[in-house]
């Protein structure tokens, strides 16, 4: 699964040196920067004219914090490859949210926007931290973590003790900007995530599931393990595997 994710990013920054790529944190696409990196080590893939955006990010947490996003895309990506520093961006965390949001939406636009979202899943069917309800319109907002995403958060990759260690906030990329990428390509693994694939790729179009909004999108690739498209319609899972 990771090296097919790997192989699509690859080929999606071959075809184009100067991709402006929006990336996810997580369990999930670790596998894939390790493929990216193998790749750039043999001297297979140039990341000199990339240009990067985290996806989200614990409100709160600065760089310097192992729990925090933009240490996790340091450590398993941007430091292993040569995408220039000046052009890897992550969102501010303290200040007025507002101000945070709008300048991040802005170095976005700024940058003409995303040629791929790569995006992971959560086992409540937020992309980014969009969590349900999130309008697909939205932009880049501070939001309110679910209980859920606390409690996977402790569960998963980022060192969190207890739901009470992870921030109660989030800064994401709203949906309405993902949406407006070029190409979007979700990973999703494990059997906790069965469900919410399943409704997001065949149930209805609605904000409660917010990875729904992907049917409306154009150009859409989705690399699932077997575990991750076991609750997929018998169709859906034979294009999809
Ligand atoms: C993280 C992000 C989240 C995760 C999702 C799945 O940057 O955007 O939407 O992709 O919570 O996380 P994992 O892969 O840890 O299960």
């Amino acid at each position: 699964m990771s090296r097919i994710a790997g192989r699509i990013v690859a080929e999606q920054i071959r075809d184009n040196p100067h991709s402006i790529l929006a990336l996810p944190t997580g369990n999930t696409p670790k596998g894939m920067y390790d493929f990216l990196v193998a790749q750039h080590e043999e001297g297979r893939l140039d990341c000199s004219s990339l240009t990067t955006f985290n996806l989200d990010e614990y409100w709160g947490l600065t760089p310097e914090h192992p729990s925090s996003f933009a240490y996790y895309i340091n450590e398993h990506f941007l430091h292993h490859v040569n995408v220039p520093p000046a052009k890897t961006h992550w969102p501010a965390v303290s200040g007025p949210p507002d101000e945070a949001a709008a300048a991040y939406e802005a170095s976005i636009v700024h940058a003409g926007g995303f040629d791929m979202a790569v995006l992971g899943l959560g086992i409540n069917g937020h992309i980014g931290f969009n969590e349900p309800g999130t309008p697909f319109d939205s932009r880049t907002h501070v939001v309110k973590l679910e209980k859920e995403t606390r409690q996977a958060s402790v569960r998963g990759y980022y060192g969190f003790a207890s739901p009470e260690d992870v921030p109660e906030y989030g800064i994401t990329i709203g949906i309405g900007t993902i949406c407006e990428a070029r190409k979007i390509l979700m990973l999703v693994s494990g059997s906790t995530k069965a469900k919410a694939l399943a409704f997001a790729l065949e149930g209805p179009v609605s904000t409660a599931l917010p990875a729904s909004a992907l049917q409306q999108h154009p150009d859409v690739t989705i690399v699932a393990d077997e575990a991750a498209a076991f609750a997929l319609a018998r169709s859906k899972k034979r294009s999809i595997t």
